[in-house]
């Protein structure tokens, strides 16, 4: 299951990697928001993250404005690594160096197509393991 969650600014695009996600034959959750009224990242950012953090959902996609606000909140969620990414390099090894479990995208940073690339390479990476979980113990 991937979680999927956005703020106003992000909703959009949340709605469109949504649908890329179900097209692809991914279940997906959705925790908001729902329109682009005006909200707060952190209330979607915290759902989201409670949901890959009890198993629920192995990962996440946050979108708002910038991607940043998203991975403040989300990377001070225990357990959860969180990265904002607008290349496809960086999404790709975060999965694999940094295990990242949430990955964070700035609806106004980037469009669509890319979006939709990140979150495919994003999901279908390994984690490589071994001297990089290394590292992750040392800050988990
Ligand atoms: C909303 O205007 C914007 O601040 C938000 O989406 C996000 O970019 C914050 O980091």
């Amino acid at each position: 299951m991937i979680a999927v969650a956005s703020d106003h600014a992000g909703y959009e695009l949340k709605e469109k990697i949504k649908a890329y996600l179900i097209d692809n034959g991914f279940a997906v959750e959705d925790f908001g928001t729902n329109s682009t009224e005006s909200c707060d990242y952190p209330v979607f950012a915290k759902k989201l993250c409670q949901a890959v953090q009890s198993g629920k959902c192995e990962k996440g996609i946050l979108v708002c404005g910038t991607g940043i606000g998203m991975s403040m909140v989300a990377n001070k969620q225990k357990g959860i690594r969180a990265a904002a990414c607008s290349d496809y390099f960086s999404a790709k090894f975060t999965r694999m160096h940094n295990d990242a479990n949430v990955l964070c995208l700035g609806a106004r940073v980037i469009g669509e197509g890319l979006a939709c690339e990140l979150v495919d390479v994003f999901i279908k990476t390994d984690f490589e393991g071994g001297k990089h979980q290394r590292r992750i113990d040392m800050f988990e």
